[in-house]
């Protein structure tokens, strides 16, 4: 039974789903040389911020398949070393995007009216009404900084209060602005027109003290600005100058540089600066949600389906999972198959989808040839995670094409290896939902369904070298479950395919290589 870690705090479902097909072991508050010391022993780790997943821990983490990040951000996950190690890391991009679009609701209306400020007076029993006149939000500008899920719904949301909203994201289409009613405007110009100002965007080498001194000066006098998004991306000391200042009428923090947060910032004694322990996504539904979501993700994975948020691989929608999926054996065990019958040292793989396939998303089966070729060099360590990175740190040139037509087949799939001594092509479909067939190989036509083990024998097409070769193997004790004969012309050079029940010693191999007008004999696992 595979083992699962819980590192970080996790709701229950989630935790009821692992248990399912897992051990889980619940250890959480770890330090990253305890976290090093138990990681090996386990095939899945889950986390939320709390956790965060070094290269040192990757490098510990020998078993590591999986890493479920219950959440969004991923900043605390090193995915580039995950990838090369061919760790999936999954996460849950939406479960958590109401409930951190409601916080920053809420930030905003508690910034213009100053609830927490007069709540505390009011805990200090002290009745001070004209000190916390605040500002309505009604007409004034809201401008969001990313517009992705949380942007959105909470552009939605200030949209109902009849606020103008405005929003800074160069990845975002036109048409998704249009359909909210969110002009889209230059990231200058949304720091000078809003009277609010949001940050929903993720934490990289681009955003980190986006928000420093000169586009503070830049703002409205009276700003005020919501961080529910990553510690980081505003300046520190931007704020608290323009805070102090008077540039900067409020600030409604939920995120920090480091969690928990180094409390003799000043920030944390300026009065109009609302801060919150990272709760944006502290609701019961959306823990509910990201438990769920990134459980039902590490199960799928242990039961060698794909997983639907995974942040180191194309994401895909169910329907196209489910169009691809019956492809990726078949496109591994060509791949395989190539690898293993092949001469020489690989430079390039073309990879070819013919009719109906064609039509469709093709990536993921780029990705299974891919596993398939480098697994016989590399074994376990490739995975469909890291092989395309594996296939261009070996100066492996992938090449993709497309053509609509078939032929004799609804799809077809082709794979040529091209190495220093040639190039060797292997095609093949599926008949029927699953049944998988490689019908050409070398240039001959073929009708092997590639499972077992396979003997590959090129031979010169005489008489009696196919009993020839049924003999010894009879003799040997090998029993034959299928064979086929591709070739192009009588008494010409041709291929015998066999599948066989059992490995074939090496020296079975030998005996069958001096039998008359055999070339060469391989024998492939499928
Ligand atoms: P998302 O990926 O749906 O949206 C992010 C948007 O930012 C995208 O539309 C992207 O195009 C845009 N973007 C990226 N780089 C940009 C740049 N340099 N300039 C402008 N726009 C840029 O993510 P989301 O789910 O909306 O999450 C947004 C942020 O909120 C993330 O940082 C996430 O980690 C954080 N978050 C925080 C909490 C919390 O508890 N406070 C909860 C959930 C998410
Ligand atoms: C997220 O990225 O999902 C949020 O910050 C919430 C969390 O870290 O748990």
């Amino acid at each position: 039974m595979p083992k699962v870690l819980v590192s970080d705090k996790l709701a229950k479902e989630g935790i009821d789903i692992l248990k399912q097909v897992a051990e889980v072991d619940v250890n959480t508050g770890l330090p990253e040389d305890e976290l090093c010391k138990i990681i090996g022993d386990y095939d899945a780790l889950v986390i939320r911020s709390g956790t965060t997943v070094t290269a040192k821990v990757l490098e510990a983490a020998t078993k590591l398949k999986i890493i479920g990040r219950a959440g969004v951000g991923v900043d605390n996950v090193d995915v580039p070393v995950a990838t090369e190690k061919g760790v999936i890391v999954v996460n849950s991009p939406g479960g958590n995007t109401i409930a951190a679009a409601e916080l920053t609701v809420a930030m905003l209306l508690a910034l213009s009216r100053n609830i927490p400020q007069a709540y505390c007076s009011m805990t200090e029993k002290q009745w001070n009404r004209s000190k916390y006149v605040g500002n309505e939000v009604y007409k004034k500008t809201l401008g969001i900084l990313g517009l992705g899920k949380i942007g959105q719904e909470v552009a939605k949301r200030c949209q109902s209060f009849g606020m103008k909203v405005i929003a800074y994201d160069p990845f975002i289409s036109s048409e998704t602005a249009d359909a909210l009613g969110v002009e889209i405007v230059e990231f200058n110009d949304c720091l000078k027109r809003s009277d609010y100002i949001s940050l929903h965007l993720p934490k990289n080498k681009e955003t980190i003290g986006l928000i420093g001194a000169k586009q503070f000066d830049m703002m409205k006098d009276g700003v005020r600005i919501v961080n529910c998004a990553r510690g980081g991306i505003i300046d520190d000391g931007a704020l608290a100058e323009a805070i102090k200042s008077g540039k900067c009428a409020g600030a409604g923090l939920d995120v920090y540089v480091s969690e928990p947060p180094d409390f003799s910032n000043e920030l944390f004694s300026l009065p109009n600066v609302v801060t919150t322990p990272h709760l944006g996504a502290s609701t019961e539904e959306a823990q509910t949600n990201v438990a769920i979501d990134v459980a039902e993700q590490i199960v799928d994975v242990f039961e060698g389906k794909s997983a639907r948020s995974a942040v180191n691989m194309p994401a895909l929608s169910p329907e196209v999972l489910a169009a691809v999926q019956p492809f990726l054996p078949l496109a591994e065990k060509m791949a395989s198959l190539a690898a293993q019958t092949t001469e020489g040292r690989p430079s390039q793989i073309s990879i070819r989808y013919c009719g109906e396939l064609a039509e469709g998303e093709t990536g993921p089966i780029t990705r299974s040839v891919l596993v398939g070729l480098l697994r016989p060099a590399l074994g376990e360590n490739v995975n469909s995670v890291n092989a395309p990175v594996m296939a261009k740190s070996r100066g492996l040139e992938v090449v993709e094409s497309k053509c609509a037509d078939g032929g004799d087949y609804a799809s077809l799939l082709s794979v040529s290896v091209t190495t220093d001594k040639g190039v060797y092509e292997v095609a093949g479909t599926l008949f029927g939902a699953r049944d998988m067939r490689v019908v050409k190989m070398g240039g001959f036509p073929m009708d092997l369904v590639p499972e077992g083990v396979v003997l590959v024998a090129p031979h010169m097409d005489k008489p009696g070298v196919i009993g020839n070769v049924g003999t010894l193997l009879g003799n040997e004790g090998i029993n034959i479950a299928s064979m086929y004969v591709g070739r192009k012309t009588a008494g010409e050079n041709a291929i015998m395919v066999l599948n066989v029940d059992a490995e074939i010693p090496a020296s079975v191999l030998e005996k069958i290589t001096q039998l008359n007008n055999i070339d060469s004999v391989k024998q492939v696992r499928l």
